[in-house]
């Protein structure tokens, strides 16, 4: 394997800094493992943008509640290692709790976003962001890269991610990469694992729905809030809970009203083991 793995923080610091002493630029790839073909994507843009790739894999309990599932959640390190070696990332930084949270993580310092983190997917889980934009602030600092690549699948947590950086002056290039899909529309996750058999054929309706509902704005239907009711009848009617299903300002995640341009349309529904999301955006004239 070509990829170095690094658990201590000051081993990676002093490894990039030589790289950086030689004029290399350096990509981050934040993740919590368990690797799918959408964060080998994650991988090659990376690549495309910089001379080095660092990936992490960091199960982070901060951003979990107290009843979901961050012990279930699958770790998958090995074969992680083999498909990151296999994309020629560099290298991967795989720190313990101990290392990331040296202090514990109760008097860990917070980095809180007042805004976009209490709706959505922050409103079925309290203290969600806080979580992620506190581990992804150290993370930043850790690596210090020149760009930071997330998907969009978390459309939500990149749009937020992004507020932060620009809030806290952060000087990273913030990039977000393409959902990647299985050929029957449903978005790759790593919580995909926990799809039962029975439930994969269904499993695609919120992609359908998000589908569906670009199509009826796209023909000129303007009344955001019966296409939502008319999305979530569609999906309680395939078998699952919803969570939310919400047209929004692209730019703000506020509720989408007639004149908003830049739309993103965002869902989360339950199947019976898990919780998937998934979002399209759209420009209107
Ligand atoms: O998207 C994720 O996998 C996580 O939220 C992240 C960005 C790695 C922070 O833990």
């Amino acid at each position: 394997m070509n990829m170095r793995v690094f658990r201590h923080v000051a081993e990676l610091r002093s490894e990039l800094n030589s790289q950086r002493r030689e004029g290399k630029t350096i990509a981050c790839v934040p993740t919590m493992g368990n690797l799918h073909a959408g964060h080998l994507q994650l991988i090659r843009l990376a690549r495309e943008k910089a001379d080095i790739v660092v990936a992490t894999i960091f199960v982070n309990r901060l951003q979990f509640g107290l009843n979901e599932d961050w012990d279930q959640y699958p770790r998958t390190f090995e074969s992680d290692c083999e498909k990151l070696d296999a994309e020629s990332c560099d290298y991967l930084f795989s720190p313990d709790e101990t290392e990331m949270y040296p202090n514990g993580m109760e008097g860990q310092t917070r980095v809180v976003s007042p805004t976009m983190t209490d709706v959505l997917c922050g409103a079925s889980r309290p203290g969600h962001f806080e979580g992620v934009t506190t581990v992804v602030t150290k993370l930043f600092h850790i690596v210090e890269p020149d760009v930071a690549v997330f998907g969009l699948k978390d459309f939500q947590q990149l749009a937020i991610v992004k507020r932060m950086a620009a809030d806290l002056c952060i000087g990273i290039d913030i990039i977000g990469a393409p959902v990647a899909r299985d050929p029957d529309g449903l978005a790759l996750s790593s919580r995909n694992t926990f799809i039962t058999e029975e439930e994969r054929p269904k499993a695609n309706q919120l992609y359908q729905s998000l589908r569906w509902v670009t199509e009826q704005i796209e023909r000129g239907q303007r009344d955001f809030r019966a296409l939502e009711s008319e999305a979530k009848i569609q999906i309680e009617t395939a078998g699952f809970r919803l969570d939310y299903f919400s047209i929004c300002n692209a730019g703000t995640l506020d509720l989408a009203v007639d004149d908003d341009k830049e739309l993103a349309i965002l869902g989360a529904l339950f199947t019976a083991q898990a919780r998937l999301i998934d979002n399209l955006t759209l420009s209107i004239d």
